[in-house]
This record gives structure tokens, sequence and C-alpha cells, in this order.
């Protein structure tokens, strides 16, 4: 592969492959001396559309750790405010002979399109409602730890589907490693067909838990409902909004995930994001590994510098 573009054009041996090498990559950010020379002389370029904490940092962090050389594209200072499109952005980024470019749009589809404009390979770090595939990677690398393996274990994602890029790659990811997906939402926040996607679908959190492994809480995505229903937040968290009681559902050693921003007393209550069984710290920690994993194996299919 030269471009990671989803979870979708991934085998199963693929995604082993990078849980494989982020393991390793686990193992090095624990180091006192957190630095490997794999791409050293080469350049990647971070353009990201969307705001972003972790995945932006972490690509960055995750580059310098293999010794490439990382610019930030400020988006917001760029010449787009000129009236520039994305694709001439890219063109011309691309003149500057990065290795990678990672990018971030709000547009589904976007990422992709700009792959076939570049020489280099192009990492998609989220578009629109579509794919996150390191996202789902690293939260694979996350439950794989904690539990020791991905086949067989009952995970719900539970939450706003119908905006969700995290939930669509992690379903894709989950089902190719043999694990039993849910998804817990009300009817208006989940895609029409999501069952297509082969997951049960469930629109309450008693029925949807009942014995979950793991908990994935999604983010209510407010700022993609512009004119379609919003819901009552207080409402929300009394239905679907994960506390100590629908916690007590899930099967007794469930661990919760959430990738973050969250919206605490919206979908999660602090007392579970924060307490024993939250594993979204090392969801963080898992996403520098990770990154590092598909900068090197994209890297390994560059020409050598
Ligand atoms: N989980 C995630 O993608 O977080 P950021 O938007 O902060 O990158």
């Amino acid at each position: 592969h030269r471009h990671l573009l989803g979870i979708a054009g991934l085998s199963p041996a693929d995604i082993s492959h990078l849980l494989a090498a982020a393991e390793d990559a686990v193992a090095l950010n624990r180091q006192v001396e957190k630095k490997r020379a794999t791409l050293r002389g080469r350049t990647q370029i971070n353009l990201f559309f969307e705001n972003s904490t972790r995945t932006q940092s972490s690509f960055e962090i995750a580059g310098k750790r293999l010794g490439a050389d990382v610019m930030n594209m400020s988006v917001g200072n760029s010449s787009m405010k000129k009236g520039e499109t994305v694709l001439d952005t890219a063109a011309t980024l691309n003149a500057m002979r990065p290795d990678v470019i990672v990018v971030r749009h709000h547009a589904a589809g976007a990422v992709a399109l700009l792959a076939q404009k570049v020489d280099c390979s192009v990492v998609n770090a989220g578009d629109g409602a579509h794919e996150h595939p390191t996202q789902a990677l690293l939260d694979a690398l996350t439950i794989k730890r904690a539990k020791g393996g991905i086949h067989g274990l009952v995970v719900a994602i539970c939450g706003d589907v119908l905006h969700s890029r995290v939930a669509r790659s992690n379903i894709l990811l989950l089902n190719a490693l043999g694990a039993e997906v849910r998804v817990i939402a009300p009817s208006t926040l989940l895609p029409v067909g999501i069952e297509r996607m082969g997951v049960k679908v469930f629109r309450t959190m008693s029925e949807g838990l009942a014995g979950a492994d793991v908990v994935m809480m999604l983010r209510l995505q407010l700022e993609r409902m512009n004119g379609s229903f919003v819901p009552s937040v207080k409402e929300y968290f009394a239905h679907f909004g994960l506390d100590a009681v629908k916690l007590a559902y899930a099967a007794p050693d469930a661990v919760v995930m959430h990738p973050g921003p969250m919206n605490r007393g919206v979908e999660i209550a602090s007392e579970v994001a924060d307490g024993p069984r939250s594993l979204i710290r090392d969801q963080v920690e898992m996403g520098v590994a990770v990154r590092m994993a598909v900068l090197e194996t994209l890297a390994q299919h560059l020409p050598d510098a």
C-alpha cells in the first residue's frame, strides 16, 4: 500500500502486521531514549483542515521519534484564506517533495481525492463521517493489550454513530478481527442501513450493554447537526450517557473507551471517564505507537532516501 485511506482497504493480515509493529513502538516509547532513524531524511507534512488535539500532536511526535522532518501546515494562516483550493494547496505542497502527507478534512472522500493528486504517501487522519483508520488501529491495540485479543469479544459502540468516522473505522476493523460489534443509539443518530455493516443495533443502553466486554463511547458531534435534529443534552445523558449505573449492565470486567475529545456529562460521566476501568489515557499512548507503525510501514514502500 502507498496510502492509508481507510480500514476498508486493509486485510486482517495488514491490520495484524500494523498492530505488531505498533507493539514494538510502545516498547520504544517507554524508554528514556525514544528515537529511531527509520524515517531520517524523509519529510512529513501534517495538513489539518479540522481541529485536532490527539491526532495531530501524535502524528508529529510519531514522525519526530522516527527521525523525519515534520512540518505542521497552519491551514488557518494559509493562502486557502485567499481562495486557493484544497487541490491546489495539495499540489503546491507536493512540489516541495514531501514523502508523506497526513490529512484531516471535514468532507468524506476529500483525503482520497487529494491522494490522487500527489506523488507521496497520504494518511487519512479523519475525513468527514467516513473513516479515521489510525483511531481504529489504536483502539484495537488498546483492546488487545487489555483483553489479550479481539476475536470473540463483544464491543458496544454507543452514541452519535451517524456522524462518527471513528465508529465506521472501528466497525470495519473489529469485524475483520472477529469481534461481535453492537451499536447503541437513538434512531435519529444511526445511519440508515447500518445493519449492513455487520452490527447488531440496540436502542437502549440496558439491552445493548448486557454482557459487553468493551464499552466504546462516542462524542455527541453537535457541530455537525446544523439544521437537523439536535437532542436535549440533559435528556441524552439520561438515556445514553455512560455512568456507573449503566456501566453495571456490561460484563463485570468491561473496559471503557472514548476517542476524545470528551464532553463530560453529555455522553460520559467523570466517575466513569476517570474510573478504574477507563482506558482513555491508554488510547492516547497507543495513538503515538500506532502512528509510528503506520509511518514506518508506508516508508518501506517508498524509494530509499
Ligand atoms: N480522537 C481524535 O481524533 O481526537 P482529535 O480530534 O483531538 O485528533
